[in-house]
């Protein structure tokens, strides 16, 4: 480092400076031969790269997505929220939304890898539905274009709701106040599935934070960020190279990267869970060698069916994460502690397990080079991702009564 002399360089921003601390570390892990231009170089070259990444931006400079067809309106959402917490919309009416979306987790599930449908369980970290309406894509690996879209595909999948179509409308329509509701809002003589999809979307568009420290100081309120968390920043901006993907309003690029997230052991352990994997494998279509030999979600891999795209997943927000542990597709780490420490070593695990898929691993991902104090900078910014936790009381759900009252019978079949 001596050697360069960076403190007095008129030519090199600091966030270029930083960024040539972690390449010149870098360059002595892997003992590759350090040249004076190599050094300099890659600096300037990541710095460039760095420029044409958009930065961190406060989310409340772009307003919540609402499509044309499903406008927003307060009894819509109303709608939605009690639509949201409702077990009927699901196979045997046991588990809602909130089952797997628990707004006391974090709007998740508080485990690896997340509950399943009764004698299941999924094969991926439940996600938090907070600020899920900003991506363009949803689920991991994206297969979702809508939240609307992305409600039938929970309340039906085999691990998650196993809902049928035909009996959840009918179970709604044995609501008086649903049926009154529903008519109220759409226009619906009796409820239809699509329209409950489409409050429930509504109701998700509401599950948004825009008042984190970060936004407060990226609005301009200077004293929002400690003196530890403006040190992080630097180094998520630079050295640490978060900004890479973590970028924009929603600190993601949207963009899909394999980084190094090792398999689920569980899937090794316990065989509910390797009934899952293996089912999961077999209905997005594996051929028969992959099915018998794959030990890693593929991920973006059953989009297109690129081998380029196996076990890459839409990079996350990081917002709301100081609620939403464990962390990555199928909660591989507990702690953000141990996120930092994955990133630092380069994307392998503290106990050396890295991806099952080598050949399609990120090349942004390499070893930091981060001490002890920058680790703990780093740690203390990501907290600044996350306000207060967005606590909601459950609603009082409405009860069933028949149709038709027996004089209301009596009358038809006169
Ligand atoms: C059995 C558990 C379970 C149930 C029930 C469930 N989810 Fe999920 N949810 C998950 C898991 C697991 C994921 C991630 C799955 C994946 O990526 O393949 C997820 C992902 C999501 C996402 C994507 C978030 C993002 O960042 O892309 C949204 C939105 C969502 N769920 C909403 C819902 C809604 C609405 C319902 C009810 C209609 C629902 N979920 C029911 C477990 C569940
Ligand atoms: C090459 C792009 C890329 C870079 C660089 C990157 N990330 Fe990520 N990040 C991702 C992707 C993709 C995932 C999801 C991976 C998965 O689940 O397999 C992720 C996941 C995460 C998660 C888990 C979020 C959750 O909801 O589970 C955290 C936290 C995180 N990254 C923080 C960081 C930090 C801190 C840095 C800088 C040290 C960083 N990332 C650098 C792409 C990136």
């Amino acid at each position: 480092m001596k050697k360069f002399k960076l403190s007095g360089s008129t030519l090199l921003t600091a966030a270029v400076a930083t960024a040539m601390v972690g390449c010149v570390a870098n360059a002595k892990e892997q003992s590759a031969p350090v040249t004076a231009a190599a050094a300099v170089v890659t600096p300037i070259a990541m710095a460039a790269k760095a420029e044409m990444d958009p930065p961190l931006a406060p989310l409340g400079s772009i307003p919540v997505p609402i499509p044309a067809d499903n406008k927003q309106t307060p009894e819509k959402v109303e709608l939605g929220k009690m639509l949201f917490f409702d077990p009927r919309l699901g196979g045997d009416a046991s588990i809602s939304c909130a089952s797997c979306h628990e707004p006391e987790s974090g709007w998740g599930w508080a485990d690896a890898i997340s509950r399943g449908y009764p004698g299941t369980v999924h094969w991926r970290n439940s996600q938090t539905v907070v600020n899920s309406a900003y991506y363009k894509k949803l689920f991991w690996a994206g297969s979702a274009k809508s939240l609307e879209a992305q409600a039938p595909s929970a309340a039906k999948g085999g691990v998650a709701g196993n809902g049928e179509n035909d009996i959840m409308e009918a179970r709604l329509a044995l609501i008086p106040e649903y049926r009154k509701r529903f008519n109220e809002v759409f226009g619906d003589q009796y409820p239809t599935i699509g329209n409950a999809w489409k409050a429930i979307a509504s109701f998700e568009r509401t599950l948004v934070q825009t008042d984190t420290p970060l936004d407060k100081y990226l609005e301009g309120d200077k004293s929002a960020l400690s003196e530890e968390q403006l040190r992080g920043m630097k180094l998520f901006n630079g050295k640490a190279g978060c900004i890479q993907c973590h970028n924009g309003p929603l600190a993601s690029d949207e963009k899909y990267y394999n980084i190094g997230v090792p398999p689920a052991e569980r899937w090794e352990e316990d065989g509910l869970a390797q009934i899952t994997f293996r089912f999961e494998l077999y209905a997005k279509g594996s051929n028969e060698e992959m099915y018998r030999t794959t030990k890693a979600d593929p991920g973006l891999y059953f989009r297109g069916k690129n081998k380029w795209s196996k076990g890459k997943f839409r990079t996350p927000s990081l917002r709301y994460t100081a609620y939403t542990a464990p962390y990555m597709h199928n909660g591989a780490f507990y702690t953000m502690e141990e996120v930092v420490d994955f990133y630092n070593a380069g994307g392998v695990a503290e106990d050396g397990r890295t991806t099952g898929f080598p050949k399609t691993k990120s090349k942004l991902i390499k070893p930091l080079g981060l001490s002890d104090q920058e680790k703990e900078d780093l740690l203390a910014f990501i907290g600044a991702f996350s306000g207060d936790e967005i606590e909601m009381e459950k609603p009082e759900l409405p009860e069933y009564a028949p149709l038709f009252t027996e004089a209301e019978l009596k009358e038809a079949k006169k």
